[in-house]
């Protein structure tokens, strides 16, 4: 082995690596290349082992010979790697492109279910006259669903609210202990709630107490065992009906029309005195009489009246000093009126065909 041949088979070697890592497809390809000419059992290695037959002046040339063929070839597969890395990266923009213009996906939005919707819309109205919410609980005992309340064990309008009583220790399915206080129910309307906040609360008191409401019911289109109410009630010096009247004007015109009639009609609960029914003139014939308003062309939305001193007193409110007035709404029933719907059973159903029209 001559020392020309040597340097011919070098600069062939080059030009052959250079162009193979040229022609390198991928990164694994260019590692095979420059295995296969730089490597320990690679053709480099293999021209430089026969330096050793060469005259000891020549060694040194032909290795810095070999060593720059070596600096090249790493450079071109450097510069190739790099190069491939980019083409690998603009193939995955270009695959994963994103397009912002596209319209994105509709989220499904619920809507709030008719009855409460109805109830915070009478909140609303209200509470631009300082009323504020409270809540109460659905299980109340006998004392303050019914004693608190002026309806002592014996009287006849506990049969109006004669409901659902809880199971419990002591107390017998028919009659032994049935009307002790202390007793459990579900509670038959929201008015116990006056209870409590007159015994929480100084006057002067204005407050707001919706929830659910349970009754022993036979269900029907415009019966329900659960409902909901909207109990109302204000404790001040110098409350009158007159104030509860415009103020329960605000909240008809509010939810069924600016000009829609009122009236007050004389009424009984136990825990108003005087008490009232509160109508508005019927949505459905505008007061000419139909069938939905027994033909008088009124419909009943709700009772109230002055709370009666025994039921302050119960709350700790003196009442030679303190006037009040409640009143308790369905927005069941109300809200069927502003949407037109005939069936109450309908709310509790959880159609959601039903719910989406609103
Ligand atoms: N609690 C009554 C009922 O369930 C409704 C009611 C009437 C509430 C008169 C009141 C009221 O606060 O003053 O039928």
């Amino acid at each position: 082995m001559d020392l020309r041949s040597i340097e011919e088979q070098l600069g062939e070697l080059e030009s052959r690596a250079l162009a193979a890592v040229a022609d390198a497809a991928d990164p694994d390809a260019l590692k095979q290349v420059e295995v296969a000419f730089l490597g320990r059992k690679g053709e480099l290695k293999a021209i430089l082992d026969g330096i050793g037959r060469l005259p000891a002046d020549d060694r040194p040339r032909v290795g810095a010979a070999g060593n720059a063929v070596k600096q090249h070839v790493l450079a071109a597969v450097e510069a190739r790697g790099h190069r491939l890395d980019q083409i690998a990266l603009e193939v995955r923009l270009a695959a994963e492109r994103v397009d912002p213009t596209l319209p994105g996906r509709p989220l499904r939005r619920g809507s709030l279910h008719p009855v409460i919707e109805t109830t915070r819309e009478i909140v609303r109205v209200l509470g631009q006259f300082g009323f504020v919410v409270y809540e109460s609980p659905e299980v109340e005992t006998d004392e303050l669903n019914f004693q608190a309340l002026n309806i002592p064990p014996d009287h006849p309008a506990r049969d109006l609210w004669d409901t659902l009583y809880l199971d419990e220790r002591g107390f017998d399915s028919d009659g032994q202990g049935q009307e002790a206080p202390t007793r459990h129910l579900l509670r038959t309307h929201t008015s116990p709630g006056q209870i409590h906040v007159m015994r929480q609360t100084p006057p002067p008191i204005r407050a707001l107490l919706p929830g659910r409401c349970f009754r022993y019911e036979n269900v029907d289109a415009s019966h329900g065992f659960e409902f909901f109410q909207l109990e109302g009630l204000m404790v001040d010096e110098g409350t009158t009906l007159g104030h509860l009247r415009g103020l329960l004007d605000e909240v008809a015109h509010a939810l069924f029309g600016a000009r829609r009639p009122t009236r007050f009609r004389p009424g009984y609960y136990p825990f108003t005195e005087p008490s009232v029914a509160f109508d508005v003139q019927c949505v459905i014939c505008e007061g000419r009489g139909c069938p939905a308003c027994k033909r008088t062309g009124w419909m009943t939305i709700l009772g109230a009246g002055m709370v009666h001193p025994v039921v302050l007193r119960n709350g700790g409110i003196d009442p030679e000093r303190y006037q009040g007035f409640a009143f308790g709404m369905g927005p069941d029933r109300m809200a069927m009126l502003r949407y037109g719907i005939d069936d109450i059973r309908e709310f509790l159903t959880n159609d959601v065909r039903f719910l989406e029209q609103f």
